[in-house]
């Protein structure tokens, strides 16, 4: 019993509400698990509505609170009215994961400004307009964590990095002028950083097996990321546990960017 107070006291998200962006697929799903197993209301929002409902079955059937929203997040219009559907299912977020992205990654000399901009709109835009939006509330309100997921390339380039590293770059930097701005009025906002997760977003790689594997190889744990391997990561982010912890870039990648 003193264990299972304890561990709630720092870890349990019982009566708080999180938004989690591309919550229907790969690691956003499985970080919108955790957070609904760990207490959380929890609202998904992507495009796919199919993913989005089979989400939220699979959570309601778990004894969760979860709802979802089908909105491009391409789009400023589509972020903003993603937020106010949002707030319509349990009210203002507590909790603010921003996991939807896109991988889009042209040689260099090829890359369009097409291809830029949306890079720059799912992946760093729609971060940003849901930060202002939810931020402020939170700071007022005294707690907050905002948590973005980002990549290898906002650290290093490798594989053409291109757009894609540039948008998760500035990903990090958003992450730390949020933390500057809140995080004296309680709200904490940092970064999950993956190595490579056998997702849809890379499934093309998946069907080079030589490939996956020297990625493995250059873990320290001689292996790939699994989805569930940021649970723990991300209930830990969004716990109170975490109240000192802002501005950082947390890898989850198995030992591969320290290799
Ligand atoms: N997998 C990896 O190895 C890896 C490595 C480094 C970083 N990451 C990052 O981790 C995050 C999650 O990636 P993942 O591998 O889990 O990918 P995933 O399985 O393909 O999931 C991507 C999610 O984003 C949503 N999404 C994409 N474009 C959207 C848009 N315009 N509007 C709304 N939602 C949109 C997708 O749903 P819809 O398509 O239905 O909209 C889906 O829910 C991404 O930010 C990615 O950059 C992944």
């Amino acid at each position: 019993m003193i264990t299972q107070n304890y561990l709630s006291r720092l870890f349990s998200l019982e009566g708080s509400t999180a938004l989690v962006t591309g919550g229907s697929s790969g690691i956003g799903r499985a970080v919108a698990g955790a957070l609904a197993r760990a207490g959380a209301s929890v609202v998904v929002v992507a495009r796919g509505e199919a993913a989005l409902a089979a989400t939220v079955e699979e959570l309601v059937a778990d004894g969760c609170r979860a709802a979802w929203v089908s909105a491009d997040l391409g789009t400023r219009e589509g972020v903003r009215s993603a937020a106010e559907e949002a707030v319509r299912a349990f009210g203002e977020p507590d909790i603010l994961v921003n996991c939807a992205g896109v991988n889009l990654r042209p040689p260099m000399d090829e890359l369009g400004e097409d291809v830029w901009a949306t890079t720059m709109a799912v992946n760093l835009e729609a971060p940003f307009l849901l930060g202002q939006r939810f931020g402020p509330g939170m700071a007022r309100r005294g707690f907050g964590r905002i948590i973005h997921v980002t990549s290898q390339q906002a650290h290093r380039a490798f594989v053409q990095s291109g757009a894609y590293g540039v948008s998760k770059g500035g990903l990090e930097s958003l992450a730390r002028s949020q933390a500057e701005a809140w995080s004296p009025s309680g709200v904490t906002c940092n970064t999950l950083v993956p190595g490579f997760v056998m997702t849809p977003l890379n499934a093309r790689l998946a069907d080079d097996p030589e490939k996956v594997a020297a990625l493995a190889a250059r873990t320290m744990t001689g292996r790939n990321g699994l989805a569930e391997d940021f649970e723990g990561a991300a209930v830990f982010l969004a716990s109170r546990a975490s109240a000192y912890v802002t501005g950082q870039s947390v890898f989850v990648d198995g030992g591969l960017s320290v290799h």
